[in-house]
């Protein structure tokens, strides 16, 4: 796919200059990219910026608006994000505000990008105060993923995104987490990669198409497992545990959380839960290596959402392919979170 994006690209795009914006680890699919844009007429320049969550800065989008400058980029220029979520947050928002907004395509490289940041239009950078405080809603024209990337994705960022697949299962669609009850080894070393991605990026666009701003509350759905998954990320210290291993301890303990207060929502489902997360090789609760303080990790969720006062909204489970907003106090949280790993 890659080696014909100039060609796909041309039949969205009317501009002939591009900004090719990749991560420093890709740099050998970039080039297959900017081959094929080459061939195709486009006039493209490139930019590698540094791997890792520090590149949401202010620093690296002033470094993107500074080559667009220096280009004389105009109203009809191309603006490509060739990496992960990183790179698309980024280099999203660098086209949403150049010119009030450019043409833009997301080139995802990590499965995480493929199944969920490279949809739905928010980009970003982050603030020293928070993560993703500064962005825009800004869609890509068109989104590349070629599976031949994910060759060279080390196997902990692979394993990472089956966190999110597997909660596109149980937010919107039981026929999907039945398949990949079947399927979830095969998912993890990409034999059934194809079919995963697709009805991620299915979920994800029906998610977003009914409620694209977060206005309806639809979009919150995509929220389940994250109130206690970015809590426990975020008081253990960026780096400290994945995104998508932090989001599978959080499903499971707001799976439980379900349990006696949504009546259809068993322990039979839960059970199938841990199950399929366990095969995915995610963790089932905190390691003993990570040490989290119960006090730090409340606060954490606190602040992480708009909550009113005393309690947390978490999406629960209500069904298998169903998910409910709920108010809930620390007490009734508290025993979940010391389950799951977390100290007193
Ligand atoms: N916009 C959204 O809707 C949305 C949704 C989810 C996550 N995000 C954001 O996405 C980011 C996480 O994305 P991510 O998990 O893709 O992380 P990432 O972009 O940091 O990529 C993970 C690592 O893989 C490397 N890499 C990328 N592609 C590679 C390849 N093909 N081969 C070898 N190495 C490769 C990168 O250099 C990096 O070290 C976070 O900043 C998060 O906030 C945004
Ligand atoms: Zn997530």
């Amino acid at each position: 796919l890659l080696a014909e994006g100039g060609r796909h690209i041309r039949q969205v795009c009317r501009g002939k200059q591009v900004l090719l914006v990749e991560d420093a680890a890709v740099a050998t699919h970039a080039a297959s990219l900017a081959g094929s844009l080459d061939a195709e007429g486009f006039q493209v320049a490139r930019l590698t910026i540094p791997s890792g969550e520090e590149s949401k800065s202010t620093a690296q989008l002033a470094a993107i608006w500074d080559r667009l400058g220096e280009l004389r980029f105009g109203r009809d220029s191309i603006v490509i994000a060739c990496g992960g979520g990183v790179i698309g947050d980024l280099v999203g928002f660098a086209a949403a505000s150049w010119l009030r907004g450019v043409d833009f395509i997301q080139v995802p490289t990590t499965l995480l990008a493929m199944v969920d940041s490279s949809v739905g239009g928010k980009t970003g950078i982050n603030h020293p105060t928070a993560k993703n405080l500064i962005g825009a809603f800004w869609q890509p024209k068109l989104v590349l993923a070629d599976l031949g990337v994910l060759s060279t994705l080390p196997e902990g960022e692979r394993i990472s995104a089956l966190a999110e697949i597997i909660k596109y299962g149980v937010i919107r669609d039981e026929v999907f987490f039945a398949w990949l009850e079947d399927h979830i080894e095969r998912v993890g070393d990409l034999r059934e990669a194809p079919r995963a991605i697709h009805r991620s990026c299915e979920i994800k666009a029906e998610v977003v198409t009914a409620d694209e701003r977060e206005t309806s509350g639809l979009r919150e759905f995509l929220n389940f497992g994250h109130t206690v998954g970015h809590a426990i990320e975020n008081s253990a210290g960026y780096g400290t545990l994945r995104h998508g291993e932090a989001i599978a301890i959080g499903m499971l303990a707001e799976s439980e959380l379900a349990l006696g207060r949504m009546p259809h929502w068993t322990q039979p489902l839960h059970d199938r839960l841990v199950r399929l997360v366990e095969r995915a090789r995610l963790p089932l609760r905190v390691p003993d290596a990570i040490p989290l303080r119960l006090a730090d990790v409340q606060i954490a969720a606190r602040s992480d959402k708009k909550n009113r006062a005393g309690t947390v909204r978490y999406m629960l489970p209500t069904r298998l392919g169903e998910v409910a907003n709920v108010a809930l106090t620390d007490e009734e949280v508290a025993p979940i979170l010391l389950r799951y790993g977390v100290r007193p």
